[in-house]
């Protein structure tokens, strides 16, 4: 019988670092599959070296450079450049069945039973929640499949611009046939749900099994100082108990030491205090009429200023 894996996807060595910690997060939770990532051209060396230790298969995906029908689809679409890159994942045939994960989600828990699920199962969006969310979902590798995608990406585009688009439009009876395809929003977890219904984030929020951490800024965006344990940068209460904390944790000890061995002497900047120079990384401060928009859209940077803390303190303000 083929074997089973979860499947990521790095861009680049940013999302790389993601990759590498999501990968420690399922082994650390004792998962029996095996673990692939696709890697785009733009990959170093080194972070491919570290990601050959950690996965089961590295796979590199050079869409430009495949001289198939995915090669043609990126002529006619030079947009969808990373989801053509995504879509690589059902060409991984000698696997029966696979979880594909967006590099920025951290396990938390064991998630393997998400195998008993069928093609293509996801979480609901919250924003949209008849179209599923693509950061999660199970999927069984074929090449007709593949190239069904691929016909279907070039003559209907994405209706958000991304692998979502292309995904909810090519299995379209996702949110009508088969309720079993409906992953619990547990799998998807990102932190803003707990602003926009608290109470069953109360209730609910200590099952979950993947954190997604979504908007601009990314876990690795972030600075950490080891000594002290704490996550800096827009964070404005640090302390604040939280899974990026977690994530910096794995990272900078199961990750880092790695990383800076393939770099030897060259530069690299690991996001730990020792190192320098790295708040240039940060983005810049947003003004408020761009936090306004940016909360509109779903995307609050809920581990910094729009912190439940500190909603708690304005609501606390306003009741006082
Ligand atoms: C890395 O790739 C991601 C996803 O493809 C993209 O959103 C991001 O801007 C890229 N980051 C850099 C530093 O190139
Ligand atoms: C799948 O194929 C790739 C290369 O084609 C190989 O590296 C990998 O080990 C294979 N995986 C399985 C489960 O056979
Ligand atoms: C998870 O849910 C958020 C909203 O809470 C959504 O914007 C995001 O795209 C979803 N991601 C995944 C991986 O399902
Ligand atoms: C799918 O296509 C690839 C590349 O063309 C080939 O190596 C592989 O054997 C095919 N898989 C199946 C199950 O036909």
């Amino acid at each position: 019988m083929a074997e089973q894996a979860f499947v990521t996807l790095a861009t680049n060595d940013s999302y790389a670092k993601g990759a590498m910690v999501l990968a420690k997060s399922l082994r650390n939770h004792k998962t029996s599959k095996k673990l692939v990532v696709l890697v785009g051209p733009h990959v170093s060396d080194q972070s491919r070296a570290v990601l050959h230790k950690i996965y089961d298969e590295v796979r590199l995906v050079d869409v430009m450079d495949s001289g198939d029908t995915a090669h043609l689809a990126m002529m006619k679409r030079p947009d969808l450049g990373v989801t053509l890159t995504k879509l690589h994942c059902w060409t991984l045939t000698n696997y029966s069945k696979c979880v594909f994960m967006d590099a920025d989600t951290l396990v938390v828990s064991n998630i393997d039973e998400l195998f008993n699920r069928e093609e293509l199962s996801a979480a609901p969006d919250p924003g949209w929640p008849d179209c599923f969310n693509s950061g999660v979902f199970v999927f069984r590798p074929s090449n007709e499949t593949y190239s069904k995608l691929l016909q279907y990406c070039t003559e209907h585009g994405s209706f958000d611009g991304g692998d979502q688009g292309v995904l909810n439009g090519f299995f379209s009876d996702w949110s009508t046939t088969d309720i079993t395809k409906h992953l619990p929003f547990i799998y998807n977890m990102s932190s803003i749900a707990i602003y926009t219904y608290l109470p069953a984030f109360k209730q609910y929020g200590a099952n979950a099994k993947v954190v997604h951490f979504l908007g601009r800024m990314k876990p690795w965006s972030y600075t950490y100082d080891p000594k002290q344990r704490k996550v800096r940068g827009d964070v404005q209460e640090a302390s604040h108990p939280s899974f990026l904390l977690e994530w910096w944790a794995l990272y900078s000890g199961e990750v880092v030491p790695m990383l800076f061995r393939e770099y030897g002497d060259q530069p690299f900047h690991s996001g730990c205090e020792e190192d320098v120079a790295l708040s240039q990384d940060a983005p810049p401060p947003m003004s408020s009429a761009e936090r306004k928009q940016k909360w509109e859209q779903g995307q609050a940077d809920y581990m910094g200023i729009d912190s439940f803390d500190n909603i708690q303190k304005k609501l606390d303000a306003f009741l006082k």
